[in-house]
């Protein structure tokens, strides 16, 4: 059982929607694990209640709070002070309160990487498409130029995201960069091209649902699926990509990695890994 008491620290998760997350699950079992006097909230914050709910992190002695969509590049006007990676990256997805002062942060990108790492992906002299242009896509996007990605193609539904995310890129390194609409991604010649695609948005996520315009005679075996949607665990993209024998990856890696520099960007501790990865192996099971 989870003991709130008066002197209980709060950290928290700002999205909308939140329902979908398991970060609490993940994180209250990590504060039991090591009895810290700790406990994480989900908070579903309307875009337009996005600064109202940042002052009240301040007003309310937060230690801190994970953000996620669609308030990773939002969030950033908000905040006091901006680690130089995040802002880089452009987008905060963990915020430590630090003697008052709101700092931003993106593990994000670490969390992605550690993820592909562990399962033998090297994005070294490959091609990447990736679908979305918003603040998972940014840090994700970042991991592959820092760590040699040959090719990158950015497909949005909002094509002037993609192609502000490309000039940012520009900054990072040396990977060719062509930002693209989500259609043009799966028109004729964009696939056969791909080696690495991965689904940043929020299409496929239980409770948004919504399709991608791909469909699986589009895929070959060559291709790595790697979704960041990790509720349902096996979304439709994933099935269609094992269904073509292509290797599929879900994003629940990512979210364990990237919680536990989080947790330990809130605590200074080390977060209790395999507490956390089998809570997230038990509620998503592969
Ligand atoms: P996050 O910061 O978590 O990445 P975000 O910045 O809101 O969240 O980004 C969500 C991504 O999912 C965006 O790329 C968004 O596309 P737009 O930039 O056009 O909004 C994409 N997305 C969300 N719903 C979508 C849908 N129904 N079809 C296609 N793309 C969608």
């Amino acid at each position: 059982m989870l003991s709130v008491s008066s002197r209980t620290a709060v950290v928290g998760l700002l999205g909308y929607p939140v329902v979908h997350s398991f970060s609490p699950y993940m994180h209250n079992a990590a504060f039991r694990a090591l009895g810290m006097d700790w406990v994480y909230l989900a908070f579903n914050v309307e875009p337009r209640l996005l600064p109202a709910a940042v002052s009240g992190i301040r007003a309310l002695g937060f230690r801190g709070v994970n953000v996620t969509i669609p308030h990773k590049q939002a969030i950033l006007p908000f905040l006091d002070e901006i680690d130089p990676l995040a802002k880089l990256i452009g987008a905060v997805n963990t915020v430590v309160v630090k003697e008052g002062k709101l700092v931003g942060y993106n593990t994000d990108a670490s969390g992605f990487w550690r993820s592909l790492k562990e399962e033998g992906v090297d994005p070294r002299g490959k091609r990447a498409l990736i679908l979305g242009a918003g603040g998972a896509a940014r840090a994700v996007a970042y991991a592959l130029v820092k760590h040699g990605c040959n090719r990158l193609y950015i497909a949005n539904r909002t094509y002037d995201r993609a192609r502000e995310l490309a000039e940012t890129l520009k900054k990072a390194g040396e990977t060719s960069v062509e930002p693209l609409s989500l259609e043009e991604a799966f028109l004729a010649s964009i696939l056969p091209e791909a080696d690495l695609i991965i689904n940043t948005t929020s299409v496929g996520m239980e409770t948004v649902g919504g399709e991608l315009p791909i469909t699986a005679d589009k895929l070959e075996a060559r291709h790595i699926i790697y979704d960041l949607v990790y509720n349902p665990p096996y979304t439709k993209l994933l099935k269609m990509a094992s269904s073509k024998g292509c290797r599929a990856i879900s994003g629940r890696s990512m979210l364990l990695y990237q919680g536990a520099e989080a947790f330990t960007l809130w605590t200074g501790r080390e977060a209790p890994l395999e507490v956390m990865k089998q809570v997230v192996e038990e509620l998503l099971p592969s």
